[in-house]
Parts: structure tokens; sequence; C-alpha cells
């Protein structure tokens, strides 16, 4: 089970890639926003965030206009390690080498067939942990002010 979220920007989008989740039978839970009503991104990275930390999801999927704010928002949380991504290296190795827990698409950016191939990709590439997770520990203690 997953965790996904949008604001208006990224509203489209969200529902193409809920679609293709759909089609691989990879179950969700929408946090909305549930019509393309503006609202404000932050208040869904900070509520979609905070079911991923408390370890009710191991992943979320983020959408807004550019997959930026959004993203950096996310990445406020602390635990969080959210990627906006448009391209399917980065995807990939957000995976292998950042253990990222979320992933944040533009839905003014990029169209549904290669969000949802981000999408699997990041969804089916596990962490390569070792050096790796030396890095991350490093940013957990900057999130630790140490
Ligand atoms: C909303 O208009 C837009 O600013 C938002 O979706 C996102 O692109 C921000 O980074």
């Amino acid at each position: 089970m997953i965790a996904v979220g949008c604001d208006h920007g990224g509203f489209d989008l969200m529902q193409e890639v809920k679609v293709f989740l759909d089609s691989k039978g990879i179950e969700y839970k929408d946090f909305g926003c549930y019509n393309k009503n503006a609202v404000d991104y932050p208040d869904i990275a900070k509520d979609v965030c905070a079911h991923v930390v408390n370890g009710e999801f191991e992943k979320a999927l983020l959408f807004c206009g550019t997959g930026i704010g959004i993203s950096i928002a996310a990445n406020k949380v602390k635990g969080i390690r959210a990627a906006a991504c448009i391209d399917y290296f980065s995807a990939k190795h957000t995976r292998l080498h950042n253990n990222a827990n979320v992933l944040c698409l533009g839905g003014r950016v990029i169209g549904a067939g290669l969000a949802c191939e981000l999408v699997d990709v990041f969804l089916n590439t596990d962490f390569e942990g070792e050096r790796h997770q030396t890095r991350i520990d490093k940013i957990t203690l900057i999130e630790d002010n140490n």
C-alpha cells in the first residue's frame, strides 16, 4: 500500500497514475486533492508525509505543477527523502542511492506515459545500502542539527 497526494497542478496526472496503479494491482490511499480547485501543496505534502514517517506507508507519490514545490515541502518533514524526477535514470537512482521514500512528479511538465514509467521503476527498485547508507546517515544528522 502506498500513499498518493496532489495539488490542483498535479491533479490530472495523479488521476492517470492512479489508473496505472489500478492496472498493476498496486493499492494506494488517496489523500487528495479531489478536484481542480486550488489548494496549497505544502498542506498536501505535510499530510501525506506524516503518514509515511509514522510507518503507515513505506512510499508515497506526490504531484504538483512542477513536482518541485511539493518536493521542497515534503523534504522539510524529518525522515522524508523526496525526489522530483523527470527522467528514468533519476527515478531509478534515487531509490538505489538515496533510498527515496517519496517520488514527486510535475503535472505541467511530464505526460502520463513517462510518469507511469517513473512510478514503476521507483516502486520496483531496491536501495543498494552500504556506502549509500553512510551518506543517508549524514542526512539524518543534518535533520538533527548535528
Ligand atoms: C500551483 O499553481 C503551482 O505553483 C504548484 O502546483 C507547483 O508547481 C509548485 O511548485
